[in-house]
């Protein structure tokens, strides 16, 4: 059994999709969720979903080993950022070394970067008339959207579409596609 930590730092719809797929699961368990905002929706659904939440603070996370110490504590295999919004600090991403999986709601290497997160990047898509964008799943490093990509799906945008209706292609793309690839990646079959 191979334990995983969600990172989260909105409304948390992929953790609540990660966790209800591994429900049951004999190679994956969700350990815990940690979050960096205080008041933000995903606390309310941890709580519903049975799972502790731990929030930590900038300082926690940058200048302490708080957070590698919960990780420590919870066995934590990988780390899923799921709706996370800041780069992980060097002494976790040093400890776990292609063992943290991201998403983005873009295909990378376009609309990825500092500043370029949840529908600022839908925004951005649409203001630029795409006609395609998607979700890109990866490996986490230092950089922002940077490290090796695992996995892209894409989604067609058409003339009707604005960022609201793209945010929701998204999020199908999400909820289809990022659990599977966890597993994949934990079972070592990507
Ligand atoms: C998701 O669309 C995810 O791809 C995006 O934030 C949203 C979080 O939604 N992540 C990023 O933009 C990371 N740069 P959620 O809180 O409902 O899971």
């Amino acid at each position: 059994m191979k334990n995983i930590v969600l990172f989260a730092s909105g409304n948390g719809s992929n953790v609540q999709q990660i966790t209800e797929y591994f429900r049951g699961s004999k190679e994956v368990n969700v350990a815990c969720v940690v979050v960096n905002r205080k008041n933000i929706y995903v606390i309310e659904r941890a709580k519903n979903l049975g799972l502790e939440c731990y929030y930590f603070n900038r300082e926690d996370f940058y200048n302490s080993d708080k957070v590698l110490n919960l990780l420590k504590e919870k066995q934590a295999d990988y780390i899923i950022l799921a709706g996370f919004l800041w780069l992980v600090p060097k002494n976790i991403l040093s400890e776990y070394e292609r063992k943290i999986i991201n998403i983005h709601p873009a295909l990378l290497p376009k609309y990825g970067g500092k500043g370029m997160y949840g529908h600022n990047v839908h925004e951005a898509v649409i203001e630029n008339k795409e006609q395609e964008s998607g979700i890109t799943i990866h490996f986490v490093n230092q950089e922002y959207d940077k490290g090796d990509i695992i996995f892209q799906a894409k989604c067609e945008i058409t003339q009707q579409d604005n960022a609201e209706s793209l945010a929701e292609k998204i999020h199908i793309l999400e909820k289809e596609y990022f659990p599977k690839i966890i597993e994949r990646v934990i079972t070592n079959k990507i």
